[in-house]
């Protein structure tokens, strides 16, 4: 695990941000929230997280009696995103943890949803870390994986 990383230095913080503006349609967002199942009350945990996009993008799918976990590896990026949480939490349950996605600080069975976006494709082992995201959740729960390009984009009920 890196203690500061690329994602974490302006240049890459700006491309993440200017990016994620026109990453997705409303129409997807809603589709995949749709999709999923997400509904108030649910736990989800967003693995990879950087500034936490998919939480503030999905928070209100679920936020409302439910709770949202990023893990980001730098803490840098986890310290900015709890601060940006503030404006999107509306005092529900959100937290930010450094923690590596091949050993995902959470116990066994733990979250209904798993996701993660843009994060498997920059990965040496990505299927290390979608064992570790379908260990947190609970059977009957939902694994999300999200990414462009040469990784496929998975999706994985079990
Ligand atoms: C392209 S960014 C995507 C951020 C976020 N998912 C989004 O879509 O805005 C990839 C993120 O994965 C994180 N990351 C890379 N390797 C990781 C690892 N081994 N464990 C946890 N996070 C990792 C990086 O710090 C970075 O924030």
């Amino acid at each position: 695990m890196t203690e500061m990383n690329k994602w974490a230095d302006s240049d890459h913080k700006w491309q993440i941000i200017e990016e994620r503006k026109y990453m997705w349609h409303p129409s997807q967002i809603e589709r995949l929230a749709s999709v999923i199942g997400l509904s108030p009350g649910m736990a989800v945990a967003d693995i990879g997280c950087g500034l936490g996009y998919l939480g503030w993008t999905y928070w209100k799918y679920f936020g409302q009696g439910g709770s949202y976990t990023g893990i980001d590896c730098s803490s840098e990026l986890v310290l900015e995103a709890t601060e940006n949480s503030k404006f999107w939490s509306e005092g529900g349950i959100v937290s930010f943890v450094t923690g590596d996605c091949y050993r995902i600080p959470l116990a066994d069975n733990t979250v209904d949803v798993s996701m993660c976006q843009t994060l498997l494709q920059h990965l040496e082992f990505p299927e290390k870390a979608i064992q570790e995201m379908v260990r947190i959740t609970k059977p009957g729960g939902t694994v999300v994986c999200k990414d462009m390009g040469a990784c496929p984009r998975i999706q994985h009920r079990h």
